[in-house]
């Protein structure tokens, strides 16, 4: 993710500014068909709905443990329920997997190993060397390489339904200034996002749903996914069938303002779609041509009035100017003015809307002063994010699963903010659920925003974190399967 978390939706500049996810790259545009011909699938959703519901109902299976006797669970020692219809007791006991010391103790471990050695976007080489070995140990198949460095773990049946989880494994370019044991041993690169606990974390729910594979009722796709902050690394993985058979998914990311362990999101707009625009005034077809510079400022001062005059106050948009350009001869009139900047929206509607306006408004105000305009917005390279808007059931998923997991005070709802993530391509294709884990700890002095370079997390939440992972996509897949049984009772 690219700014910080902030509590209020209007983003000061300077945050916005230093977002990386959202910056112009040169890497091949490529388009996003696959994805984008797909619509949601409603009638899945219905089944989802209808799984919701049955739990409230009587449960559908019975109660019969005496043929539990099979199932060798392995870390699990002695819990003997199925999970067929959930528990509190299913929740408590994923969690104490997670709790063991072994089990902190190796997370760490992975996140640690991960945060020395930080690789940029599509360099994740060694990252994904790492995830491949664990995996490996763990006995857990996946398809590799997607979108360069890209991993698709399988844990469960290889029978649908699928659910996925995704971690971004990338770093930043920034020079660690954390003195620590494990600081960064490559020069000018950090794991500043927390991408390393977002790894650890996938690994680890990998560990706890293997451990619980024979009570899976589907399969679990884990998404390790190269060049969040760079490169549209999720467009890339859909492109290469990270999503093959997949019909929902998560994932989660470290926030520095909400305390350890803490669970946070909300329902609808999250994060911001974002853009960039760059214009280019000049003499066009006009034979006397009016002044440039005039045209220019003129279409500037116009921008400003698209946001605060034409958007409702209540949908937080920006559109900023960031740079202009006319040379620098004092004597002389240029021969084409170039400005340009950036635009974010928390809705598809709002964000189409603002390319519109700004097309026109600056093409109208050239003409006004007997100029042309050009807008480009780059619509076929990685600079266009869509907002990430959670889906409502799957926000509601994660929303009872982790209130369920780590208790109702250890979720909370938080506020949109004006970051943008490339996890919103995914959201495109399939229903999908943004959250936060909390790593803020003051005595720890892990209260730093993401993207600084004295960013660091409380490595407590990691072990909550893969339990929290675990037991959405378990859940998932258990309440999907009583649905589709359900149904099929039901004809
Ligand atoms: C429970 O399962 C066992 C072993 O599969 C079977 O022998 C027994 O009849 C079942 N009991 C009920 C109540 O279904
Ligand atoms: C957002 O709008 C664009 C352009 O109208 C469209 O192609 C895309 O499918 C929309 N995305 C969603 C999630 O509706
Ligand atoms: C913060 O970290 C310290 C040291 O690990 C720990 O003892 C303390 O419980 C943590 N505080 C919270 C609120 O998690
Ligand atoms: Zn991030």
């Amino acid at each position: 993710m690219n700014a910080p978390l902030q509590k209020s939706p209007f983003l000061p500049l300077t945050v916005l500014l230093l977002g990386l996810s959202c910056m112009i790259t040169t890497a091949p545009p490529e388009a996003l068909a696959k994805a984008t011909a797909k619509s949601r699938d409603h009638d899945h959703l219905n089944y989802f709905e209808s799984a919701l519901n049955s739990l409230t109902t009587p449960p559908l299976k019975s109660n019969n443990h005496s043929s539990t006797g099979q199932e060798k669970p392995l870390l699990a020692g002695g819990f003997d329920d199925d999970c067929s219809v959930w528990s509190k007791a299913c929740s408590d006991e994923i969690l104490r997997i997670a709790g063991k010391s072994d089990f902190s103790k190796w997370i760490k471990s992975v996140r640690r190993r991960i945060h020395e050695n930080p690789e940029l976007a599509f360099e994740e080489h060694e990252t994904s060397r790492l995830v491949r070995r664990e995996l490996d140990e763990l006995d857990i198949g996946y398809r590799f390489p997607l979108a360069k460095t890209g991993i698709r773990a399988i844990v469960g049946t290889g029978e649908p339904p699928f659910v996925a989880i995704r971690a971004d494994m990338d770093a930043l370019p920034i020079q660690e200034s954390v003195e620590w044991e494990h600081k960064s041993k490559n020069a000018g690169k950090m794991h500043a996002c927390g991408h390393d606990a977002h790894v650890a974390m996938l690994v680890g729910a990998a560990r706890i749903l293997k451990a619980r594979e024979n009570r899976l009722k589907g399969t679990v796709i884990l998404l390790f996914q190269p060049a969040e902050e760079a490169g549209n690394g999720a467009k890339r993985m859909i492109e290469e069938g990270a999503l093959e058979n997949v019909e929902a998914i998560f994932a989660m990311h470290v926030s520095h303002l909400l305390p350890t362990s803490v669970i946070g999101s909300r329902s609808g707009p999250l994060l911001a779609g974002c853009g960039f625009f760059k214009a280019v005034i000049s003499d066009g077809n006009f034979h006397h041509s009016g002044d440039l510079v005039l045209a220019a400022s003129a279409a500037v001062i116009s921008l400003q009035g698209i946001v605060s005059r034409e958007s409702n106050p209540l949908d937080s948009q920006v559109v900023s100017v960031t740079f202009m350009d006319s040379g620098d001869d004092p004597n002389a009139s240029p021969k084409r003015v170039v400005f340009g900047g950036t635009l974010r929206a928390f809705s598809n509607a709002s964000f189409q809307q603002l390319l519109k306006r700004i097309e026109e408004v600056i093409v109208a105000q050239a003409k006004v002063y007997k100029c042309s305009a050009t807008v480009d917005f780059f619509k076929n390279s990685d600079s266009i994010y869509p907002p990430m808007v959670n889906d409502e059931l799957m926000y509601e998923h994660l929303k009872k699963v982790s209130t369920d997991l780590v208790g109702p005070t250890s979720f909370q709802v938080v506020e949109p903010v004006m970051g943008a993530e490339d996890f919103s391509f995914y959201s495109e294709v399939i229903p999908a659920a943004f959250f936060y884990i909390g790593i803020k700890n003051e005595s720890l002095g892990s209260v730093h925003s993401a993207h600084s370079p004295h960013f660091m997390i409380d490595e407590d939440a990691l072990a909550v974190g893969a339990a929290t992972h675990a037991a959405i996509a378990e859940r998932y897949l258990n309440e999907r399967s009583v649905s589709i049984n359900g149904l099929h009772q039901g004809q």
